[in-house]
């Protein structure tokens, strides 16, 4: 058993944490002693309405249950809003866990431009402004966790699906690129991939198996990828239903072609076996690595 991780000094703000997969995380970061901030602006599935009450009762339950927390009924497109009653209430933020979002399911040939804008404004645009907000403060302080809810639809694909997709392999684009830039300050940003039974995945999943996937199986790998004891940053994680795996990227160790040569398009069907061939294949953590074997290629044929 390893150390407890514990966040006595630490505020931590959850996003749409008034049900599903947020509010487990909520009441987990409380009962491992985080000041939380439980997000919500309480509308429906597609992203409807607001209400209050959805923040309230978590709140209620946390503070029940002997923890600290106080509602932010904020949408994430209002980022600022939400850092802001953190700061009013607790002083400080050290843990931003993006979890707020809707889902807008059609096909492609379907889809129109407010399903599209809703869902990026939601998860893109929400995710970025909360962090943004609150990135000035882990750069001060010289700590920071921010965890991306990113989804297998996005790393994957899903049928009726391409602006959910869209939206969630972003956030890992962005989770990527914010690793880089937080390090040098200790702010380490990772994204998951959840898997639960909520309002959200109701009807899609079969009920034996909806009843398993339990939300707050999930919450145990964001406290940890919140807390000082996790030392990782830039991962992406899949888990769901008491299972957690990490996802990396994959690249074939490819062919290279004469640049001076030239080549053409049947020079690439000719070879598009050894092109699509994982033997041996790389995993490149960084642009370095990944730019290793075409810079290995102009070698290979220079002068
Ligand atoms: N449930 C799954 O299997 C699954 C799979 C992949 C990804 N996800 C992602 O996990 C996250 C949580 O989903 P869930 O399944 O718990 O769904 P959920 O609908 O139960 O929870 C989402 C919460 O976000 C809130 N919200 C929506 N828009 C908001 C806004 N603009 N501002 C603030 N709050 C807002 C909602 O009110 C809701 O309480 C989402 O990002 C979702 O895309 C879930």
């Amino acid at each position: 058993m390893s150390d407890a991780i514990r966040f006595e000094d630490k505020v931590v703000i959850v996003t749409g944490a008034g049900g599903g997969i947020g509010r487990a995380h909520a009441l987990q970061f409380a009962r491992h002693g985080a000041r939380v901030v439980v997000n919500d602006l309480g509308g429906s599935t597609h992203g409807e309405g607001a209400n209050a009450s959805a923040a309230d009762r978590v709140v209620a339950e946390i503070r029940e249950a002997g923890g600290t927390a106080v509602a932010s009924h904020d949408s994430v497109t209002d980022g600022d809003k939400i850092v802001q009653t953190a700061l009013d209430h607790f002083g400080r933020i050290d843990v931003v866990v993006n979890n707020a979002g809707i889902l807008r399911d059609k096909t492609f040939h379907k889809m129109d431009d407010a399903d599209w804008d809703l869902v990026y404004k939601v998860h893109v645009e929400g995710a970025y402004k909360v962090t943004r907000a609150a990135w000035p403060h882990m750069r001060e302080q010289n700590y920071g966790r921010v965890i991306f809810t990113s989804s297998t639809s996005g790393i994957y694909g899903n049928f009726g699906q391409s602006n959910y997709g869209m939206a969630k392999l972003g956030l890992y684009g962005l989770t990527r690129n914010l690793a880089i830039e937080g390090r040098k300050n200790n702010i380490l940003v990772n994204a998951i991939a959840p898997t639960g039974g909520t309002r959200m995945t109701e009807g899609l999943i079969p009920p034996q198996v909806f009843e398993q996937l339990k939300p707050e199986l999930v919450s145990p790998l964001v406290v940890f990828l919140g807390s000082e004891q996790c030392q990782d940053t830039s991962g992406l994680f899949e888990v769901g239903g008491g299972w957690i795996g990490k996802v990396r990227w994959e690249r074939s160790l490819g062919f290279g072609f004469d640049p001076k040569a030239g080549f053409d398009a049947e020079d690439v069907a000719a070879n598009w076996q050894r092109i699509c061939d994982f033997t041996d294949a790389a995993h490149p953590a960084d642009n370095v690595e990944a730019l290793r074997e075409m810079m290995a290629n102009l070698q290979k044929y220079a002068l």
